[in-house]
Formats: C-alpha cells, structure tokens, sequence
C-alpha cells in the first residue's frame, strides 16, 4: 500500500514519517515550496523530539518524499490523508477551506478509486463534506465512473512527545462507511496493532466527534481543577493534597488534574471552542463547554492578580523575570499560551518582563519583535539581573530546582509566582523566601 499525506504540520509530518519508518512508500504533499524545500534538505520547520531525525533518516532511504506537486501525490497513493489545518473562524468554528480545498484537488486528478482519510480535526459531518466534495469535482470533470470512499481518522498525538504517541499509539479510532474501506485502514495500521488490539471501528460521525469529546473532557478535568484551585485558595486549603486525595480514586485517576495558569496550545482551546460553535449551530446549549472555556480565559490572570495583590495594585515601573513561555514543556509552541496573557497584562500595567524559555526564545521574538519592555535573555539565570520578582509559567524540568540563595540574592523581593505549583512552598520558606502558588497553601 502507498501512502499520501496532504499537509506537512505537526499532523501530517509527524504521520509521514512513523508510515515511513514501518516501511510505507509515503509522498507529502504541501503547497508551500520554501517547507518543502527545508524539508528535503532534512530542516524540520518545528521543534519535536525524535523528529528531526526520523525526517532525515526516512527521506534519505527514499521511503519519504516532500513535493508541491499534487498531482503527483494524488497518482502515488491509494490512501490520501489530509492532515492541513483548520484554523478558528472569527466566530470560533473551525475554517474548513484547507480541508475541502484538498478534497477538490484529490478529485481533480484521480484516474483510479482512492480512500480520502481525513485526519485534521474536523467538525462532525465533514466527512460528509468532503465527499460531497469529490463527488462534485467528479461530476465537473464527467468522471462519475471513478469510485473513492472517505474515511475518518482523528490524531491523539500530544506536542513534546508526538513521534512517541503515534508509534505507539492509545487506540486508532477509524471511523468508515463500509467494511472494504474498514479492511484497507486495518492493513495501513497494522505494523501499529500488532501487541494488542487497539483498533476502535465505529461510523464516521462518531468517529469525529471522538476526537472533540477526548480533547474537551481533558479540557474539562483541567478547568474544573482549577476552579476547585482557586475555591482551595480562599478557604485556606491545599490543591496539593487535594489533588492526592481525589486522584487516589481510579475513577478520578492522577492525570489531567494539574492546575495551573490554563491551558493552552493549538488544540484545547481552539476544540472546545469549536465544539461550542457546533452545538450553537443545531441550537444546542453546551453550557458545561462555555463554563469551561470561561474558566480557562479567567485562569490565565490568575497569576497577574495575584502579582498585582502582592504589590498593592502597582507594578508600574518594576521588571520581572519569566520563566517559561511555550505553551508546555518540550515544545516551543506558544499558541495560546498562558505566557502571553500573562505578559500582555503585566505590560499593560507598566512592568517589563525579562523572559527565558529552553526553546520558544526564537517564537516569542517572531510573536512580539524588538520592545523596550521585553529582554529575552539567553540564560535563565540572566533573567534575574534588576529583577523584583519571579513569575514560573511553564513546568520545564530546567526550574524544578532552582538555587534559591541565588535567587533570594538577586531578587529584589524575594517572592517567586509559581504558575505550576512546581515548588514546595516549605522549602522555599526555609530560604526567607515567599512563593504564591495555585491554591496553594504556605
Ligand atoms: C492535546 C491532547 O492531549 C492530545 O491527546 C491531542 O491529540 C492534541 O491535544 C491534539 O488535539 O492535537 P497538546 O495540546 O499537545 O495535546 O498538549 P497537552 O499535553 O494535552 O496539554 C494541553 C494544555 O493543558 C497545556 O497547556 C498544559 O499545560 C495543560 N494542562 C495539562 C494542565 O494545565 N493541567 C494538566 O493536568 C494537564
């Protein structure tokens, strides 16, 4: 079986190349000619571990190839997945034309029956679109006797360990309309499905909303423990120890339950937001989606607030030192980020930031330019120079345990804003320092 991915995001590329390493003959195709030409050059336009080297590897054995040329890539496979974005609208529903546009194309050139494997996250019913989209195509070009069949196979991937994930992945939801394209999917997958069954079929709908339904119930868990944070706050409780207490239940579990300063990224916010739009569409009140995004926008100032709490309402005029601005560690996506909420109002109110990150240096200064009220410095500890306070937001392994005589040194106030709870707030006492958690108790 030969294998063709259209669009060479974090999706795409990072399917082409696990396909590739098992051994399929894959072909990318991105309208893009700069990415593909990095691409072939072995340059991997996005910073994920592992990945950098199985792009190199595969494309050098030949088993992976990176082309503009559509065509080329619609006579080469006999599965085409479309792996391109579907940004937010500005109402927050996902933007289809990437998806449908890719359709259009698949049927402008196929000579012979094809599967269309919609792997973006997509709303529910866009497989329908898809085919009702080739189908057109097809009638245009006066080819009703070509035959294809549409798939849905929604990614579960996680940035940071995504090369990881989908080689050895939690389960394959493959959502079909006939047992024929249910076996050519089974076939694709098998080299990943071999140890124990992790194959789901189910029908295409359900196949789509899957995807929403994961990315929103975590979105849930984490939202609903940071409500339960800030609730730990007022009344003097500890997060912590009730994050222990409930994860000790296997109903409960210990995952997804970290609060913190939001979520962000490229898929949380922008899928739970989507999901709202559909059920908006059919006249349906997500009303627990809306509380969560609500939550989620309100959580981002929670550690600006409790700066400002800290310096009577003023920080005009002071400087603090960020650690942390992707989004999460292992990953230098600041999509959504928290950093930039976080950032955006401490410049409002007349603060300066001097920020480090291990690897969004280079995305924060293509995000916010040169500007008097930003230093990105290039070792962490730099950040520290004239600094009156530190503020953690991402839980990068390099801060778990920093020097704190160093800190409480350079600090003017010797006061840390832990945006991930990462520090015990006992030791940190024991070095005459303050740190102001996430419903935390000191
Ligand atoms: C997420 C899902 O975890 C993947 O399964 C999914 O495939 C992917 O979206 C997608 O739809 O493509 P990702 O966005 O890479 O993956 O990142 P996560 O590790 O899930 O973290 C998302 C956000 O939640 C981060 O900002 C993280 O800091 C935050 N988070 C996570 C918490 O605040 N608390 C937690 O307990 C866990």
């Amino acid at each position: 079986m030969r294998v063709t991915i259209f669009g060479t995001g974090y999706v795409g590329l990072v399917q082409a190349a696990v396909l590739a390493d098992v051994g399929y003959d894959v072909v990318c195709v991105d309208v893009d000619p700069t990415k593909v030409e990095r691409l072939k050059r072995g340059e991997v336009p996005i910073y994920e571990p592992g990945l950098e080297r199985l792009v190199q590897e595969n494309y050098a054995a030949k088993r992976l190839h990176f082309t503009t040329d559509a065509k080329h890539g619609v006579d080469h496979g006999d599965v085409q997945f479309i792996a391109v974005g579907t940004p937010p609208d500005e109402d927050g529903s996902a933007d289809l034309k990437y998806v449908l546009a890719v359709a259009d194309t698949i049927a402008e050139h196929m000579e012979e029956h094809r599967v269309v494997i919609v792997k973006s996250t997509v709303p529910v019913g866009t497989s329908d679109k898809v085919r009702a989209q080739l189908e057109k195509r097809l009638k245009t070009r006066e080819r009703k006797d070509l035959t294809f069949d549409v798939a849905s196979n929604p990614e579960f991937l996680k940035e940071g360990s995504a090369v990881a994930d989908c080689t050895k992945p939690d389960r394959i939801i493959i959502g079909v309309a006939s047992p024929e394209t249910e076996q050519v999917l089974r076939e694709l997958y098998a080299p990943f499905n071999r140890n124990h069954e992790k194959i789901i079929a189910m029908d295409i709908r359900s196949a789509e909303l899957t995807k929403y339904a994961a990315n929103c119930m975590l979105a849930t868990k984490i939202s609903f423990m940071n409500e339960i944070a800030n609730l730990a706050d007022i009344l003097g409780a500890d997060i912590e120890r009730v994050r222990h207490g409930i994860g000790s239940d296997p109903r409960i579990g210990y995952q997804f339950i970290y609060p913190g300063v939001g979520y962000g990224g490229s898929c949380f916010p922008k899928d739970v937001q989507a999901l709202i739009r559909t059920a908006d569409e059919i006249k349906f009140d997500a009303t627990v989606l809306k509380s969560v995004e609500k939550r989620n926008n309100e959580q981002k100032r929670f550690l600006v607030d409790k700066v400002m709490k800290h310096f009577n309402g003023d920080i005009s005029g002071k400087t603090f030192a960020v650690w942390g601005l992707a989004f999460k560690p292992n990953t230098d996506d600041m999509r959504e980020a928290p950093a930039r909420v976080v950032m955006e109002a401490l410049w409002k109110a007349g603060a300066k930031v001097r920020a480090f990150d291990p690897k969004a240096m280079e995305e924060c200064h293509r995000i916010y330019g040169d500007r008097d009220d930003l230093v990105l410095c290039e070792e962490q500890d730099d950040t520290l120079e004239g600094a009156d306070a530190l503020i953690v937001i991402t839980e990068w392994k390099n801060f778990q345990a920093p020097d704190y005589r160093d800190l409480k040194a350079k600090l003017k106030e010797p006061v840390i804003f832990d945006g991930r709870n990462i520090y015990d707030p006992k030791v940190v006492q024991r070095y005459g320092m303050t740190v102001y958690g996430v419903g935390r108790r000191s």
